[in-house]
């Protein structure tokens, strides 16, 4: 095996740096700019606020990638020539943060230890609010500019709060932003964050706002080149940006056993566009240095497709990018409909000033259908639809009015998913409208839809239980993969018990052990993995599979050893800071055991990444990984992530993309795509379906209606799946309607598979049937191990011993009081499903960092 064993930076790291930090102004969404950026003739900057010096590079959790360094924002800044005069400041505000995360903790895990509760999982995502404090703003008044940093973290196993230093801002924050700008001529306030902060209190006294977002490796890099304008921001909101009272999920957020949907399909600016509420920053916003004229210049239909040619010009002084974005509005009938939903969107190349293109942008017709519960049908209901054409949802003007004279079915489908017992939320009232809409409603043209170009979808499904594929002769792996024999004589020749060891990851973890201790640290061959398949059937020669967490990049352990009985052992993430003596010590710790090194690259987080509305440059993150991975030798990353952002609450919501399904779907397959282009590299989507909060995660109950499930939570997973085909999918930990969703065989097989042709395989998430159960009163038990194969999920994760002999005895029991008895049809089923997985990514594996030590 070619590891890596020096500390020196690889060619690839160097490379990979680069990708980021020119890609990482497309992720930034200027919010305001009232002349100030960017900045000419800076060389003093007066620099405060928590992200300052304490930046966050991406979220917490099995998200956080572990990165040889990242550039805060005062780093970018000094190594862009900027001289900071605040040191004071910043050190004070050092070290009042360090005491109130000390205290903090060691407060929750003193809680924890007299609760008899396990600390990391007392721990897990908790950040401290952002405290008020007192320090003097005073600085040198002569400074060229002032830059205020303001930062918030959050992560998996907790949701974010409606407060104070959190969602809002502190007293302090706010004290002190509006005292710089009062007393700055040149101020710009810069969001280190990951999701929602409402800074409304401030907004309008603050002449430049800039969303930074939270962008891996280079943030503070890619802060310093936009601010200095050697680079511009060209990010667009994927999410709504409102007062916390105003979303309609927040009512019905973050209960720890039933979470309802109430709301229906009117997430984010399907809710604020219908109730014509004004939000501060809309869904599809972003300014950029310089300004574009959109002109669409033809709307044609052909077949079931509409083609819309848009000029784009850009009218400014500086070079930028732009956002085409196309939504539609379907007419009402039957069922109730948004103002408007995206329908496709495109970027611009980099436009010089005065430079032109001519886009082409298309959309299939049934985009634009809804769910018809009553008749399991999806639907494009009779009348006219008004296609829109902008820069941001808030900005469009009405292109085309596509006539359709009679109701179509696009598809026939079954009632999936179970029932509620509430009906969705109907707006009433008058929507979001503007000035000019009625007369360009009357001026633009009308195209009619030819009903009969669009064909009805019917779906095979599949509900018999799959039949056995007997039981044969041992066959030896090697057979299989020179085609002598196929996979299913291989599956044939397998006993029941070797079968369920096949369905359940491997796992060292001696059962009375801290099982979490190995979370992030669960690989036997690859250093910080987070899980493998089976070893079990090696005697036969069939290898497994390793995979590693994401969505911000691999994360694996950075430094680690090998003892001398062969054991992988993560060494400190601190090593890398350690110098001179103190780095002697440290490798006497490890004496005669060679040092080997896996430096990743943090990339941004996925909202950062949704927010380019790039799909090329989010395939070139993908394969920046992919080419990471084939380094390492992972088979599989644990990501995209594409829960939809229902509310700005959800702890997560940084490794997800959007609160629209579209650009979530189209986002999540073009990073497959990147990471699928390296031979034997695939990812896991995840978490499928409707894990939308933190709290309570694992036995919490998703209540949705279908039509709301499939239309806005199903139909991100339904295109990436189409597009990219990933090899495996990861299903969630909730329950959706009263049973978890990995339980569920209407979701992860009528739908998964039967549906939308999904081929791979599906894996639970960790530790899903039980163990890291947060809340003791939980009303909702865990999955079942044998119910996930009964499901269609094949692979239980990691892989407890205690998995292995559920399904056993379930497959044993067939027919005792079971409550999910497995023939050995199912068994080979999953089996075959995975090892079908394993035989495609194991034949294309390079030779381990062969093929890509050369990805200079
Ligand atoms: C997370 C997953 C992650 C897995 C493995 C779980 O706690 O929810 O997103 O991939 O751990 O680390």
């Amino acid at each position: 095996m070619m590891r890596i064993t020096s500390y020196e930076m690889t060619n690839f790291e160097v490379n990979h740096l680069q990708t980021v930090r020119q890609g990482a102004p497309e992720s930034m969404v200027l919010l305001k700019n009232a002349g100030i950026l960017p900045l000419d003739e800076v060389k003093t900057v007066a620099l405060f606020g928590s992200g300052a010096r304490e930046t966050i590079k991406g979220g917490t959790g099995s998200g956080d990638v572990n990165v040889r360094h990242f550039v805060t924002a005062e780093e970018g800044l000094t190594d862009a020539g900027m001289t900071i005069t605040t040191e004071e400041w910043l050190t004070g505000y050092h070290k009042i943060k360090q005491q109130v995360t000390n205290e903090f903790y060691s407060k929750l895990k003193q809680k924890a230890e007299q609760d008899g509760v396990n600390p990391m999982l007392a721990m897990m995502g908790k950040t401290p609010l952002e405290p008020d404090y007192d320090l003097s703003l005073k600085c040198d008044k002569t400074a060229d500019v002032a830059i205020y940093v303001l930062a918030r973290n959050s992560g998996e196993g907790s949701d974010r709060r409606r407060v104070r230093g959190d969602i809002r801002l502190t007293e302090t924050e706010k004290r002190d932003i509006l005292a710089l700008a009062k007393s700055f001529p040149r101020f710009v306030l810069v969001l280190n964050v990951g999701g929602l902060v409402d800074i409304a209190e401030v907004a309008d006294q603050v002449p430049a706002i800039l969303l930074l977002s939270q962008l891996g490796t280079e943030t503070g890099h890619a802060l310093a080149d936009v601010l200095l304008g050697k680079a511009y921001p060209s990010g667009k909101l994927t999410m709504t940006w409102a007062p916390i009272s105003d979303y309609a999920s927040t009512a019905n957020f973050g209960d720890p056993d039933n979470t309802e949907y109430r709301e229906g399909i009117y997430v984010g600016y399907r809710y604020f566009d219908s109730v014509n509420l004004k939000p501060d920053y809309p869904f599809g916003f972003g300014l950029g240095y310089t300004s574009f004229m959109i002109q669409t210049q033809q709307v044609t239909l052909k077949d079931d497709q509409a083609i819309l040619k848009v000029h784009v010009q850009n009218t400014g002084n500086r070079a930028g990018k732009e956002v085409i974005q196309v939504y539609a509005s379907a007419p009402a009938g039957e069922l109730d409909q948004p103002y408007q939903e995206l329908v496709t969107y495109s970027k611009t190349p980099e436009l010089a000033p005065g430079a032109a293109v001519d886009m082409t942008l298309h959309f299939p017709l049934t985009r634009m259908a809804s769910y018809l519960e009553e008749k399991a049908q999806m639907i494009l209901q009779p009348g006219d639809y008004r296609i829109r054409v902008g820069n941001c949802s808030r900005r469009t003007h009405v292109v085309a009015n596509l006539h359709l004279a009679r109701l179509v079915v696009t598809a026939q489908y079954e009632n999936i998913g179970g029932t509620t017992d509430f009906t969705d939320f109907v707006p009433v009232g008058t929507p979001l409208t503007y000035a000019t809409e009625t007369e360009e409603v009357t001026k633009a043209p009308i195209l009619t839809i030819d009903p009969k170009t669009i064909k009805t979808k019917r779906v095979a499904y599949n509900k018999t239980v799959p039949a056995s594929l007997g039981t044969g002769e041992r066959v030896k792996w090697s057979q299989v993969v020179t085609g002598e024999k196929n996979l299913s004589d291989f599956v044939a020749g397998l006993q029941d018990e070797e079968l369920s060891q096949v369905l359940v990851g491997y796992h060292t973890a001696n059962p009375d052990d801290d099982v979490f201790s190995v979370i992030g640290n669960a690989g036997s061959k690859v250093a910080g993995a987070a899980g493998e398949t089976t070893h079990a059937l090696s005697r036969l020669g069939m290898p497994f599979l390793v995979m590693a967490d994401g969505p911000a990049g691999l994360r694996l352990s950075p430094v680690y050893t090998q003892t001398l009985d062969g054991k992988l052992k993560e060494l400190t993430t601190s090593f890398a800071n350690l110098a001179g003596a103190d780095r002697d010590n440290f490798m006497q710790e490890v004496p005669d055991t060679p040092i080997f090194y896996q430096y990743c690259t943090a990339i941004p987080i996925g909202t950062a990444i949704a927010q380019t509305w790039n799909t090329e440059l989010a395939k070139t993150y993908g394969d920046l990984v992919g080419a990471e991975m084939a380094q390492f030798d992972v088979d599989i990353w644990l990501a995209p992530a594409l829960n939809i952002q229902r509310s700005p609450l959800n702890g997560r919501n940084f490794e997800y993309f959007s609160e629209d399904p579209l650009i979530s779907g189209l986002t999540a397959a073009a990073m497959t795509q990147g990471v699928q282009k390296h031979p034997g590299k695939s990812v896991a989507i995840k978490h499928f379906v409707a894990n939308n909060q933190e709290t309570n995660r694992q036995s919490s109950n998703s209540v949705i209606n279908e039509r709301t499930l499939r239309e806005i939570y199903l139909a991100g997973f339904a295109l990436a799946i189409k597009i990219a085909q990933p090899h495996t999918l990861m299903s969630s930990y909730n329950l959706l309607n009263g049973v978890h969703v990995p339980n569920r065989f209407d979701i992860m097989t009528s739908v998964l598979r039967d549906e939308w042709g999904f081929k791979g395989f599906a894996m639970t998430d960790w530790f899903t049937t039980g163990g890291l159960e947060t809340d003791t009163n939980a009303t909702h038990a865990p999955t079942s191990a044998p119910g996930e194969v009964a499901a269609g999920n094949d692979l239980t994760m990691p892989g407890l011993p205690a998995d292995t002999d559920a399904i056993l005895t379930a497959r044993l029991e067939h027919g005792k009081d079971q409550p999910y008895p497995l023939t050995r049809g199912q068994l080979q089923a999953a089996a075959l499903r995975i090892m079908t997985v394993i035989l495609q990514l194991s034949q294309n594996r390079s030779k381990f960092g062969e093929k890509e030590a050369s990805i200079q």
